[in-house]
This record gives C-alpha cells, structure tokens and sequence, in this order.
C-alpha cells in the first residue's frame, strides 16, 4: 500500500510522536512518503485564481505543491497529523496547503482517484476538543472526494512538551495510535464516492451542465468534466 504522510509541524514533539507510533505499525511491506509543514509548501496562496482558471501547474507554488498532490493522488492512504492550534483549529500552514488544493474540489475538477481513498486525520492539543480542527481537513478531504475520513485526536493535559508527560500517558497514547493503525494494516480501496459525495458529484455535475449552456467557450473546469466524460457539449 502506499501512504503520503503530511505532518503540520516540523517540531519532534508529540504530534511527531503519535505519527512515528502510527507509521511504526505499517512502515513494514508498504511505500511511505512524508511531507512537513511548513518546510515543504511555505508559500500562502495568492489568490492569482490560475489553478481554477487554467491549470494547477500554472500555480506560483506549484515545485511544492505538485509533489504533495501527486503523492495523495498515487497513495491509498492519506494520513494528516498535526496540532490543534487557536482558534481551535488546524495549523495555518495546513489550511495554506489544503487552500492550494482548491481547484481539485468537487465543484471545480476533481480527480476521481481520490473517489477510493482513505484518509486519517491524527491530532493533539493540550486540552481543547479536536472537532473543529480535525473537520478542516476532514471537510477538505470529503470535497476532493475522499469517501473515507477516519480520525484520531487526544488531549495531553500534562503539558505540550512530549518528555514531560507522565509516562503512562504516553504510553496510552501509544498503545492507542498503534492500535488505529493495525486497523488500516489490510486496507482495501473504497469501492467508490460515499452516499453523500454522491449527492454533492450530481450537484456539481448539474452545475457545470449549467454553465457550459451559459457560454461560447467551456472553462477550464467545463472542459475537464467533458474530457471525464462526465457532461457532453
Ligand atoms: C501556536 C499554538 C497554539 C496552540 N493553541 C492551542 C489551543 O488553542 N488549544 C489547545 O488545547 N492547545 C493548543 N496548542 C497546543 C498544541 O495543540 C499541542 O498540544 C502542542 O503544540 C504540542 O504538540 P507538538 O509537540 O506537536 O507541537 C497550541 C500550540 C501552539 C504552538
């Protein structure tokens, strides 16, 4: 199987920690590929719109970003660990990242290898719920078509330096990130979109129907969903 790993921090601390328990259960007989945020895409995205309008490779950031996206798009697993930050969210290095992501967005082009995927999302925070941070990427996961996002979160308490949690906290926290993982160890692809990416494909294919009508000259997205075979001129 493979695994692109996107890790929203580039401290060795204990969003690192529960990664490494989480890859100690399936580094063995599988092609893992790791990213760090915000070493391996710092840039925030412009709002230049190229990506919608012409194409993702046209992107100021696409050295860095096109690697990412081509990983998720060959892997079977996409993992996402990071801390909980304020305002009980993702990092701002993760939203920069899943921002870039746009234009593969089921409204706009979405590529349908995503359609069998799974996605983790694995976070910490000292003490504050996971929910909402967890759902920025879990809601950016479902809109590229992901049709199975399965989450972990904790909260350390003790602290948020790794070495000072009381040992049997980290243990715990281990043992249960190991676990989560030995779930995924025969992981068969998803047979396809969810009920519900279902619901929001119909939707968006009836609203590029409706803006191709509206034209001369099909956008970059129109002429995508055509070239799918999704809708015909
Ligand atoms: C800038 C920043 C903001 C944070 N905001 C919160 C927060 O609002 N609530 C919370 O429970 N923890 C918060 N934390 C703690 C982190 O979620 C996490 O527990 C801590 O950074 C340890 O993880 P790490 O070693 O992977 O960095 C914050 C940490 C940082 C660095």
């Amino acid at each position: 199987m493979k695994i692109t790993v996107i890790t929203g921090t580039e401290v060795k601390g204990c969003t690192w920690h529960l990664k490494e328990a989480f890859l100690s259960e399936l580094r063995k007989g599988n092609d893992i590929q790791e990213f760090y945020l915000p070493r391996d895409n710092p840039q925030f995205c412009r709002g230049c719109k190229i990506c919608f309008f012409v194409h993702e490779s046209k992107c100021p950031h696409a050295d860095k970003v096109m690697p990412i996206w081509d990983s998720m798009v060959n892997s079977d697993l996409i993992v996402w660990a990071y801390p909980v930050y304020v305002v009980l969210r993702t990092p701002g290095h993760v939203k920069t990242l899943l921002d870039h992501f746009g234009c593969h967005w089921m409204v706009h082009r979405p590529e349908p290898k995503m359609f069998t995927k799974t996605a983790i999302v694995l976070t910490q925070s000292i003490g504050a719920p996971n929910g909402s941070a967890q759902d920025d990427v879990a809601t950016s996961m479902s809109w590229l078509g992901v049709p199975r996002v399965k989450r972990l979160g904790f909260g350390m308490i003790d602290g948020v330096i790794w070495e000072e949690l009381k040992p049997k906290r980290r243990e715990k926290f281990i043992r249960k990130t190991e676990a989560f993982a030995r779930s995924l160890k025969n992981l068969k692809p998803a047979k396809g979109l969810s009920l519900k990416g279902k619901f929001f494909f119909e939707i968006c294919k009836a609203m590029q129907k409706y803006l191709l009508k509206k034209t001369d000259k099909p956008s970059a997205d129109a002429q995508y969903w055509i070239d799918q075979g999704w809708i015909s001129l």
